[in-house]
């Protein structure tokens, strides 16, 4: 498909594809759209306005033209080995990410580092410059994209600019650590309207910019000397809950998780927790609170397992690399130690899983455990509430997932207190069906009713209302799709 200049109504820009590279039985190459929310609640808004998605294919493949996948329009930017070296495990990877996320590791400071993250980002900035039609909504996801914003203001300022940062925002004390804090500040500013996933998070940003920059503020509003307005708002994320139910309701996914409990030697309860192989998760001190129980008798291997999932990820980063190994020897001690034939303390999973073997795994898990030291929101715990249909089934949860604000009947711990974790592992496991019952209903209405295309629909919405009276309107989906037309 060729992609005239200036011709996309909606553009959204990413560090990543919405797809994945895979190999046919052929031997040829071809794409499929990754299995995310973020795919699923933006493709039909795409779709209704000529939307175009800028990001890295993964790999360092080089001039690639833009394509259609699934009817999307897909506008490949590579990176080169250095800028995936530098922009992407580094500045990215190295730097932000550990800072955004309470210095659960310590963040690297690396002026290269840094000079590859404008590089690219101001890469990115000039294709969507290039492709967005006039007037059009141009929608940056997430903390390697900071600086697109206001790069693409200053190309381009007839376009409406959202930006939407999936992760958490720090506080002030934190964030000042960063040498390079107020280019941060200036390039989310180049946006009309800044998404974070909760109130603090924005408040924090609010504050920093009347701090650090200077610029007046009241409330969630930054007022800029040229007269702009930018405003800074929650809009917690979520899934595709109608999706995931009918996967789990499938009769393929509920044959597989009888499969999987016969396969664990059906055990009395499955303890199920499913993450990225991400430090931030907190896997380690959950098999270690679990372990304890089984040490100490609360549980028998005889009755209980705890299934891990961990899907590899950012492999070449050191501090990846260390957990990594850290929760082999972890898992291995645990089993060796405490596991009987055939019945291991911790059924350990290094690999990722398409969207239906996660369904049928919720299905089979009486308890889920999700406690990570910090994080943005937390789609996994959404997604098992969206399984249980029969709602029953307990979800353990950290305080410090963004998902905790939502999801308040879940068993709510503190990831760094073992002896709290452990206390709520028992209690989970313990509880009564109607206990478990009452705190599952609630929570499947809060996910029912929050769905990711009311997350979309809702900051388009707010951006569109933001600047009025500045071109064209994204297209709502569904209804009153002639509201929001050209003017
Ligand atoms: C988090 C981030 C995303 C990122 C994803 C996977 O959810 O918020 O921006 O894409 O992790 O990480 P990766 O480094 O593989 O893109």
């Amino acid at each position: 498909m060729a992609l005239k200049n200036r011709s996309a109504d909606l553009v959204i820009v990413a560090n990543r594809l919405p797809v994945d590279r895979v190999e046919e039985a052929d031997g040829s190459k071809s794409w499929r759209t990754s299995p995310g929310g973020l795919v699923t609640a933006l493709e039909p808004v795409m779709r209704a306005n000529d939307g175009a998605w800028i990001g890295w294919p993964g790999g360092t493949e080089t001039g690639m033209k833009p394509f259609t996948s699934d009817g999307l329009s897909l506008v490949p930017e590579s990176l080169s080995a250095e800028e995936i070296e530098e922009h992407y495990e580094g500045f990215s990877n190295g730097t932000l990410w550990p800072l955004y996320h309470d210095l659960v590791a310590k963040p690297e400071f690396h002026r290269e580092w840094w000079d590859s993250y404008v590089r690219v980002n101001q890469r990115f900035a000039d294709r969507a410059a290039r492709i967005a039609a006039e007037g059009a909504t141009v929608w940056v996801q997430d903390y390697q994209m900071q600086l697109v914003p206001q790069m693409l203001r200053e190309a381009r300022p007839d376009l409406k600019i959202g930006f939407y940062l999936h992760i958490p925002f720090p506080p002030g004390e934190l964030f000042q650590q960063l040498p390079w804090r107020r280019e941060i500040l200036q390039g989310l500013l180049g946006a009309d309207l800044i998404g974070f996933q909760l109130p603090g998070a924005a408040q924090n940003f609010v504050r920093l910019v009347r701090q650090r920059v200077g610029h007046k503020t009241h409330r969630d509003l930054v007022y800029l000397p040229d007269g702009r307005t930018v405003k800074a708002a929650a809009f917690p994320i979520s899934i595709d809950t109608e999706g995931f139910e009918e996967l789990a309701a499938s009769e393929p996914v509920a044959q597989r998780a009888k499969e999987i409990r016969e396969a664990l030697g059906n055990p009395r309860t499955i303890f199920l927790g499913i993450d990225r192989l991400d430090y931030t998760k907190g896997i380690y001190a959950r098999l270690r609170a679990f372990s304890e129980l089984v040490r100490d008798e609360h549980l028998s291997v005889r009755d209980s397992v705890f299934v891990q999932v961990a899907t590899p990820s950012r492999e070449r980063v050191e501090q990846y690399r260390r957990l990594r190994d850290d929760i082999d020897r972890l898992v291995g001690r645990i089993n060796g130690d405490l596991g009987e034939i055939g019945r291991p303390v911790i059924s350990y999973l290094h690999s990722s899983y398409p969207r239906e073997e996660m369904a049928a795994l919720y299905r089979a898990a009486d308890v889920m455990v999700v406690t990570p030291f910090r994080d943005g929101m937390n789609l996994v715990a959404k997604e098992y509430v969206a399984c249980r249909l029969e709602e029953d089934g307990a979800l353990v949860l950290s305080e410090f997932a963004g998902a905790a604000d939502e999801l308040r009947q879940a068993w709510l711990v503190n990831p760094y207190d073992i002896n709290g974790m452990k206390a709520a592992l028992r209690e989970a496991h313990n509880a009564e069906p109607k206990e478990l019952n009452r705190r599952m209903r609630a929570m499947r209405k809060t996910v029912k009713e929050r769905n990711v295309t009311r997350w979309a629909d809702s900051f388009l919405a707010e951006l569109a209302a933001t600047r009025p009276d500045h071109g064209k309107t994204v297209r709502p989906v569904g209804d009153g799709a002639d509201e929001g037309d050209e003017s």
